[in-house]
């Protein structure tokens, strides 16, 4: 096993995350159940914004980029620790206010952002909003309008660099529904006319790469020419711009393919950025712009843990072991969409040596709907605990009623104690926006 920073084994031979026993978990919360540790996730918080600090003068942000776990739990913690937050949606723009987020500190994203996540937007005066199309360009416009104020936004502009990561999460490529191409002239277009625009103040660009990247010059490369257009906007429309927001996107550990990097090694990728971004703009002569990034993944994807109870077993003699768990692709679709790989474990009988390869398979009438496949394990028998590690990133923020499966509930440990973040939901709660029109009683 890859023993990691909040992951350990027990003198019981449990695996323990942020100091609690998964097994006691498993008994007292009950399976599948997603596991946080909330001393990784402050420590990502904190790494990020430390190296703005100490590296770039406080000339920066650090946006939690939220659409990779939204509960409003997380969203206080991101608060705590002086972070802003990305939303991506009205659900997570209304989650974050609920906790009581500072509207000022939030970012909102979105290639196709409805009227009405818009307005709900502006009358809670969110800080920034990025601009993803003229027609959006032509609502804020409006709506600031009719509330006497400047709505402060990016513009989401694709530099054209391709990032090596599956291409299905690849965004800035000119062929992407995301943002303005800087290649084909969109992106100066749409900068002329946001700046048109009397209720609009634009300060900057924003641009996203991809994400599970580990290759660091990706990101300077981006961040290199997202600099050279900014000067070529200065040089050809007097427009000089004064914040930069260069997305999210650093890699995690799912498996030993993957890099293991140390909470720590995310700031040197975070120092090369700026040190590019530095040198950029002296070339250039650009006063340096605020600093913004937008990590999700690095921050709670290593912090999470997804518990089973091990069902049925299957095995197809010289063909497959079939592993079968209470939860499935409604709690991770993350295999089903990107063949995503994990390392799994069973939790009860964490020091045993693995002895075979199995495929551990959801509950859902769906072939497709596994969570591993090849992965090792000791034989596993009926009423294991299987942990899945890596899963805090895009697996509850993913999640369905597929099959009219419950999404599990979520727990955040600290020194070892464990608290709800997110009750387990009920057959109640499947059925409570149904409706049988009356021709059908
Ligand atoms: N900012 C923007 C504008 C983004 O689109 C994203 C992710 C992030 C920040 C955060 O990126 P991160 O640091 O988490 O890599 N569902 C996929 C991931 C989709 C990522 C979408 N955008 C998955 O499960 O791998």
């Amino acid at each position: 096993m890859n023993e990691r920073e909040t992951l350990k084994i027990n003198k019981s031979g449990h695996l323990e995350i942020g100091g609690a026993d998964t097994v006691e978990l498993a008994s007292r919360f009950g399976t599948p159940l997603y596991v946080f540790d909330e001393d990784y996730i402050r420590k990502m918080m904190r790494i990020y914004r430390r190296t703005l600090d100490d590296k770039y003068s406080g000339n920066g942000t650090v946006l939690y980029a939220s659409k990779a776990f939204s509960c409003m739990a997380i969203y206080k913690i991101a608060q705590s620790e002086g972070l802003g937050v990305d939303v991506v949606s009205g659900g997570e723009l209304y989650t974050a206010i609920k906790a009581g987020f500072p509207a000022s500190k939030i970012c909102m994203h979105g290639n196709n952002k409805l009227i009405k996540e818009l307005t709900f937007a502006l009358d809670n005066r969110v800080g920034l909003i990025v601009v993803d199309s003229c027609r959006e360009a032509d609502i804020i416009d409006k709506l600031a309008g009719e509330r006497n104020f400047k709505q402060n936004v990016l513009i989401r502009i694709n530099p054209g660099v391709e990032a090596h990561t599956h291409a299905y999460i690849q965004t800035a490529r000119t062929d992407s529904k995301f943002g303005f191409a800087v290649a084909d002239g969109a992106a100066e277009d749409i900068t002329k006319y946001v700046l048109s625009k009397n209720n609009i103040n634009l300060r900057g660009y924003h641009c996203h790469i991809g994400s599970q990247i580990f290759e660091k010059q990706s990101f300077v490369l981006a961040a290199q020419k997202v600099i050279d257009f900014m000067s070529e906007m200065k040089t050809k429309l007097g427009f000089e711009a004064d914040t930069l927001n260069i997305g999210g996107g650093f890699g995690v550990w799912y498996t030993d393919e993957d890099p293991k990097l140390k909470p720590e090694d995310y700031s040197g990728y975070l120092c090369a950025l700026i040190d590019a971004i530095k040198n950029k703009s002296a070339e250039h002569g650009l006063r340096l712009p605020h600093l913004m990034l937008e990590p999700g993944r690095s921050i709670v994807g290593e912090a999470g843990i997804t518990l089973y109870t091990v069902g049925a077993i299957k095995d197809i003699p010289g063909i497959r072991k079939y592993v079968a768990i209470d939860g499935g692709m409604f709690d991770n679709p993350r295999y089903a969409l990107y063949q995503s790989k994990y390392t799994v474990i069973l939790a009860n009988r964490a020091s045993e040596e693995c002895t075979e390869k199995v495929s551990v398979s959801g509950k859902c009438c769906e072939s497709g709907d596994l969570i591993a496949v090849g992965v090792p394990l000791p034989r596993a028998e009926s009423g294991d605990i299987l942990a899945v590690l890596t899963t805090g990133a895009y697996n509850y923020s993913m999640a369905s009623n597929y099959n009219r499966n419950f999404v599990p509930p979520a727990v955040l440990v600290k020194d070892g104690k464990a608290e709800y973040i997110v009750r387990p939901q009920t057959y109640e709660d499947l059925i409570r926006n149904d409706e049988i029109p009356d021709r059908l009683k």
